[in-house]
């Protein structure tokens, strides 16, 4: 494959997103050709490469979509496993593989399998409609979460006390015991064909109290040499355990007493990874590339450290976007803006990130303050 280095090279992603875009702008300097499939006919990636719209959850679809691609990789979790493991069975690679995406898409048995593996994570129990909820009042303070199809916080219940238990879901779920956390540390890790692994360091994420996303994210954590080196040993350990070819990222705890304990993964390029891009050497969007192209994993080394901030719909706006603040954000030294090319806007909605870096920490949380305050999503 070297030889031709993909000029007639088909790489297929379900999901034409942000995170499909991004990915496309780091493997046009490989020469790879893009074909991407999404239910939006205006996605994010839309006239950035042959573009199909189509269902993710079709059998059909993936199939077919799939059958005209040499490898075939995911930017959302959200696709018919069944297609994909029918094509797998075909010949045609698939990375990350679909039993893991499988294994993924399930929170309660993304659970099951730390406990099986001995990986940290916070203790549980699977409920499988509201009424079983309702009887486990003894583990409360607890967060209940939705087995299935939860995303960006929506499948995310907070039941601290027995008024709160009716907020649960009526569909099959899990309650988790509420941790009472210092912070939350993501790693993002890949892993080639070969087995060789590599993990980016340790990123802080400050989560938006009510929408449930990602508002600030910092790099590297400031966290003690003991927890990052555990962080890093447990992110390995999972995409070896899984076996999984791609790129992983790990959310986790670090609770109060310094124990790290594993949230949720996402065997894609994630949101906690989007200032690699400037701040690392390599950034996990090459990173993922080469992990499923069985190339040499690159450096992931930071350069500086930076700051990530979420460009999210403005509450109270929804239409056509319109960015105010954009001038005042590029003056400042070190600012470097992302927009998804999202035509329409709405509360909370991921319109673009804009990365930081600075060598000084606090000037960096300054101007990564500014940006939050002066980048603004409107009509
Ligand atoms: N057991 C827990 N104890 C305390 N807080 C929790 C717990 N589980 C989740 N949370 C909080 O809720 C947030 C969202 O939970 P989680 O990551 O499981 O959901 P999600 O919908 O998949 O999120 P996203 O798609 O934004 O990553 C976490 O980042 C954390 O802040
Ligand atoms: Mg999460």
């Amino acid at each position: 494959m070297s030889q031709k280095f993909y000029q007639e090279f088909k790489l297929g992603i379900l999901g034409g997103g942000q995170l499909g875009r991004m990915l496309i702008q780091s493997g046009i300097d490989w020469n790879i050709n893009f074909s991407i499939l999404d239910p939006d006919p205006s996605a994010p990636c839309k006239s950035l490469a042959e573009f199909t719209t189509g269902k993710l959850t079709d059998y059909q679809t993936v199939m077919d979509f799939g059958k005209s691609c040499d490898l075939i990789t995911i930017e959302i979790e959200n696709v018919n496993v069944s297609a994909l493991k029918e094509l797998e069975r075909q010949g045609k690679k698939v990375f990350p593989q679909p039993a893991v995406i499988e294994l993924i898409q399930d929170k309660r048995i993304q659970k099951q399998f730390y406990k099986d593996h001995q990986i940290p994570t916070a203790d549980f129990i699977l409920t499988e409609n509201k009424e079983e909820v309702l009887k486990r009042k003894s583990f409360l303070p607890a967060v209940n979460k939705l087995g299935r199809e939860g995303y960006d916080g929506r499948g995310v219940q907070i039941l601290l006390t027995e008024r709160d238990l009716e907020k649960a879901f009526e569909a099959p779920s899990l309650l988790e015991k509420l941790i009472d956390f210092d912070k939350e540390i993501s790693v993002i890790v890949a892993r080639n064909e070969k087995g060789e692994t590599k993990t980016f360091p340790a990123v802080e994420m400050v989560f938006h109290p009510a929408a449930n996303l990602v508002e600030y994210l910092f790099s590297p954590a400031a966290i003690s040499k003991e927890v990052e080196k555990e962080a890093d040993a447990i992110a390995k350990k999972i995409i070896t355990d899984l076996n999984m070819v791609g790129l992983l990222a790990v959310e986790m705890f670090v609770t109060k007493d310094q124990k790290v304990l594993v949230n949720e993964i996402a065997p894609r390029p994630h949101n906690s990874g989007h200032q690699t891009i400037e701040a690392n050497v390599t950034s996990q969007y090459q990173q993922h590339l080469r992990a499923i192209l069985n190339l040499p994993l690159g450096d992931t080394s930071i350069i500086q450290p930076s700051a990530m901030v979420n460009v999210l719909g403005e509450d109270g706006f929804s239409g056509l976007a319109k960015y105010n603040g954009l001038e005042e954000v590029l003056n400042r030294p070190g600012v470097y803006v992302h927009l998804y090319g999202k035509k329409l806007t709405k509360p909370f909605r991921k319109m673009g990130h804009v990365t930081i870096v600075d060598s000084d920490v606090e000037r960096l949380k300054n101007t990564a303050n500014f940006v939050k305050q002066t980048l603004k999503v409107t009509t």
